[in-house]
């Protein structure tokens, strides 16, 4: 049986070859896959997260307040991956600086999901976004399973990086109906956000290095809107990721 909603043959179970100019038909790989890697396949995790898991995700040894910080994200996404569906929050939230892991512990809780057979995709915000105001998928060949729908009705959705996007009043309508829509069906939804929230404790003013002026940073509810925002709290269990350093910048020191 083809996976129905195989990426590359559109689940006919055929996926189109090309070789020279001749193009033609071949038997879809997705016909031997087993269900946790046909899963994984039609998660689309991008290549840089593919990998990531949490035997991979290493704690700083130099430093006792990341340490402790990122060694209580870990367990928190853990302990979701292990006890979905029957955890007290239908979704994580991961809240943090640019570069501390969030989106290798999002992806890690999906991979460890997919593995458990539950179905799941990852979409980078912005892509998602672009993609629904486009009104079909381009990567998937054809409108076989549209963006919009597979971020309402998949049964655990990441959202990467959350908010990185202007704000328009379609952008807030549309966030908030997928959340919202979530919300109420009681999907699992998995977010990542590096937006400072006052609410957090987190400084919204901003001093630019080179000309030492000051600007004031969006928050989290300026990018998705206030409504959408209350939603996020209270269906995801909030993971704050307070380590400062850049994963991305530690060999650098
Ligand atoms: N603690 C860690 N251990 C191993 N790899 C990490 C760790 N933190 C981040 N990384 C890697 O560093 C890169 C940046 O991390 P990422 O999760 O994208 O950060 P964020 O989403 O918070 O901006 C990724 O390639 C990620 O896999
Ligand atoms: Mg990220
Ligand atoms: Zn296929």
């Amino acid at each position: 049986m083809p996976d129905p909603n195989c990426a590359l043959c559109d689940g006919t179970g055929w996926r189109p070859v090309e070789r020279g100019d001749v193009s033609g038909v071949e038997r879809c790989s997705c016909e031997q896959v087993e269900r946790p890697a046909r899963l994984l396949e039609s998660a689309r995790i991008p290549a840089r997260f593919e990998r990531a898991s949490f035997e991979n995700f290493s704690l700083p040894r130099d430093n006792p307040l990341a340490n402790e910080s990122l060694s209580k994200a870990m367990l928190d996404a853990r302990t979701f991956a292990r006890h979905y569906p029957t955890t007290d929050r239908a979704g994580l939230l991961f809240m943090g600086g640019p570069g501390v892991g969030k989106t290798h512990l999002a992806a890690a809780t999906l991979r460890v999901l997919l593995d458990r057979g539950f179905e799941g995709i990852f979409f980078d915000y912005q892509n998602l976004l672009e993609r629904i105001r486009s009104g079909y998928d381009p990567a998937s060949g054809s409108a076989a399973r549209e963006a919009y729908q597979a971020a309402l009705d998949t049964e655990v959705v990441l959202l990467d990086d959350l908010g990185a996007h202007r704000v328009t009043e379609w952008v807030e309508d549309t966030v908030f109906a997928v959340i919202n829509h979530r919300y109420n069906a009681r999907k699992a939804t998995i977010v990542t956000s590096n937006l400072p929230d006052p609410d957090l404790g987190d400084a919204v003013a901003h001093k630019d290095a080179a000309s030492g002026k000051y600007s004031v940073r969006d928050t989290l509810a300026d990018r998705i809107g206030g409504r959408a925002r209350s939603r996020l709290f209270e269906m995801c269990k909030l993971v704050r990721i307070t380590a400062t350093e850049d994963y991305r910048l530690r060999g650098l020191r």
